[in-house]
């Protein structure tokens, strides 16, 4: 995907809560890539996940597609018959771009772009669920039941990826990934300006759970196996398996 260069914090400003609105979709992918470590490899590799998983006659959910980066890997790899990829952002400035890319991409496997809250849509008969980055951004009371939505949406055999910035348990810990993750960002380009300012701004929207309580929260929902497949530094994805 093309993108123009993410300068959003590069000038000193009055530091407002992060919002996912047109300027920030414009570089979006610039911004993530040179934020979230590993971010082209996970999505790589949940398109092959969902290629090993999608069964013949089923849903794939992206839920907070963005612009639609795990929905077009998912297509890449399908090969499955008569699956249907629902990609799902309540931000318009994403929705409408990812309906663009989407359009812009031959894909076999049709992908049908809805602009809506999560919470919102049902999932039903589900062989995969992916939430790439997307619970963090959700009020943490909701997120028991958006898990036992998707856990009892998804059909025996389905899986459900979830990619999240986490919080390590010690404040030692923490703070050394919080630190390798802050010098990950100056080697792609980002001063100390861009990195304090855009920490401020996304503090109070983006609230990091362990490990071990997205652990707990799966396997109350019922899955049978959580797989820590992915991580770098606070950045991490799991892949929860619903036998
Ligand atoms: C970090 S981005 C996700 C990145 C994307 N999954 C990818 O792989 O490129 C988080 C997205 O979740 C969306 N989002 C946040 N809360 C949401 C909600 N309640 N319903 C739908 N989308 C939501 C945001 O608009 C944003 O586009």
């Amino acid at each position: 995907m093309q993108s123009s260069k993410d300068a959003i914090y590069s000038q000193p400003q009055q530091v407002s809560d992060f919002r996912f609105d047109d300027t920030v979709a414009e570089v979006f992918p610039d911004m993530i890539q040179r934020s979230v470590p590993g971010y082209n490899t996970i999505v790589d590799a949940i398109g092959q996940l969902a290629g090993r998983y999608a069964t013949n006659n089923s849903n794939i959910y992206d839920l907070g597609c963005s612009l639609g980066a795990v929905s077009l890997a998912a297509a890449k790899y399908v090969v499955a018959d008569n699956c249907s990829i629902i990609a799902i952002d309540n931000s318009e400035a994403m929705a409408q771009r990812c309906a663009r890319h989407v359009k812009a991409y031959k894909a076999n496997t049709p992908i049908k772009v809805i602009c809506d809250d999560l919470q919102n849509i049902d999932i039903e008969n589900a062989s995969i669920v992916v939430m790439n980055f997307t619970l963090q951004f959700i009020e943490p009371a909701l997120r028991d039941q958006i898990i036992q939505t998707i856990y009892d949406g998804l059909a025996p055999g389905g899986i459900f990826i979830l990619s999240e910035k986490l919080r390590h348990v010690s404040e030692q810990g923490n703070e050394l990934l919080i630190d390798l993750h802050h010098e990950f960002k100056r080697r792609n380009g980002y001063s100390e300006l861009e990195i304090s300012q855009k920490r401020e701004s996304i503090e109070n929207i983006l609230r990091a759970e362990t490990f071990e309580a997205h652990q707990t929260r799966l396997r109350n929902a019922g899955f049978d196996d959580v797989v820590l497949w992915f991580q770098c530094f606070n950045f991490a994805s799991i892949v929860a398996i619903k036998n």
